[in-house]
């Protein structure tokens, strides 16, 4: 774990408009002070990210849902007393003081509060919003690990490794309409999570002026190898011998090179908090594609069927 000098001296970087890559409790952050708007610019030139996907900005306490918010609706403070920190993040309508970088021009602001506890010392010993999206390069897997941020971004000033992150599915992205709130980026609180406190309501198209959630990009989270999803799309010339099986089931594994069963027990959330490690290490093996068997689409099964889905689009072959 990070000492506090590691975190001080990190913090010391931030406030010089440098880049720090940090643990989350859901997957490494790539972290710039969120109110230096050349700073902001750094991480998507690092993350060779385009402009038009905004940032989350991290806090370290929710009253400062105020401060970067304008007049966020109170329902949000509901909400942070009852997941911060946590993997929720409000998009609310963004104060002055929060640069159009990082909102990518939109007039609303994602935020959040991370439960990590380098985290929360890293924003409060910078004393400033921390904007950061996951730290990979754009379009690729989201780290888990000190040594995933290494491999894809070996720029970045400093690295504060706290170890595997124990979540390891992106956070759940959500807004408020007038008559409850919306999932725009499924993650790892559910939409029943949220339901106890708040109605869902999803807008129809025609009432939502112009959120965008590049979340919702159809390719994303890729493998630098194919993966295909059973029963969605498989080539019919594929060679099991020469592709690993990520297995929820543990059935149908005949003839695979390897098989990853990443939960014994059904267990979706033991699943989700293993899969984008898993995918790194499939990265890593000698084997020519992935095939993933789909997961039941309940609860953060949702999410896990959507960052698949992302990551199998690009080799779909029907458009
Ligand atoms: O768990 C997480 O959320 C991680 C850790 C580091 O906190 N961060 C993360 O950031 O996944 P990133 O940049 O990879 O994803 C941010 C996503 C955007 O792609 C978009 O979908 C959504 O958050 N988002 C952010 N601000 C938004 C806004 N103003 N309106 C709509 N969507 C927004
Ligand atoms: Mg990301």
């Amino acid at each position: 774990m990070p000492q506090t000098e590691d975190i001080l001296r990190a913090a010391k970087l931030i406030r010089e408009g440098k880049l720090v890559a940090f643990p989350t409790e859901t997957v490494y952050g790539l972290g710039a002070n969120a109110l230096d708007a050349e700073a902001v610019a750094r991480i998507f030139e690092l993350k060779e990210r385009p402009s038009f996907d905004p940032l989350i900005v991290h806090i370290a306490n929710p009253g400062d849902l105020n401060v970067l918010g304008k007049h966020p609706d109170p329902r949000c403070f509901l909400l942070a007393e009852k997941f911060w920190p946590g993997p929720l993040t409000m998009v609310v309508p963004k104060s002055d003081i929060v640069p159009d970088i990082v909102t990518s021009g939109l007039e609303t602001v994602g935020i959040r509060m991370p439960a990590n506890e380098t985290a929360l010392e890293l924003i409060r010993a910078a004393a400033c919003p921390i904007a950061a999206p996951s730290a990979n390069k754009f379009g690729l897997l989201s780290p888990t690990t000190a040594q995933h941020v290494k491999k894809q971004l070996p720029g970045v000033d400093c690295i504060l490794d706290g170890g595997p992150t124990g979540i390891g599915i992106e956070s759940t992205v959500i807004s408020l309409n007038h008559k409850g709130f919306e999932i725009l980026r499924h993650g790892f609180i559910t939409r029943e999570d949220i339901e106890k406190y708040i109605p869902f309501y999803a807008m129809p198209a025609a009432e939502k002026t112009n959120i965008v959630s590049p979340g919702m990009l159809k390719s994303h989270y890729s493998p630098g190898k194919p993966i295909y999803i059973q029963g969605d799309y498989v080539p019919e010339d594929l060679q099991r011998e020469k592709a690993a099986l990520l297995s929820f089931s543990g059935n149908d594994s005949q003839g695979f090179a390897m098989v990853y069963r990443l939960t014994s027990s059904d267990d979706l959330r033991e699943y989700a908090v293993k899969l984008f490690s898993a995918l790194h290490q499939l990265e890593d093996e000698d084997i020519e594609a992935i095939v993933a068997e789909p997961v039941p689409m309940h609860g953060i099964g949702i999410a896990i069927m959507d960052k698949l889905k992302k990551a199998a689009h690009r080799y779909r072959n029907d458009d």
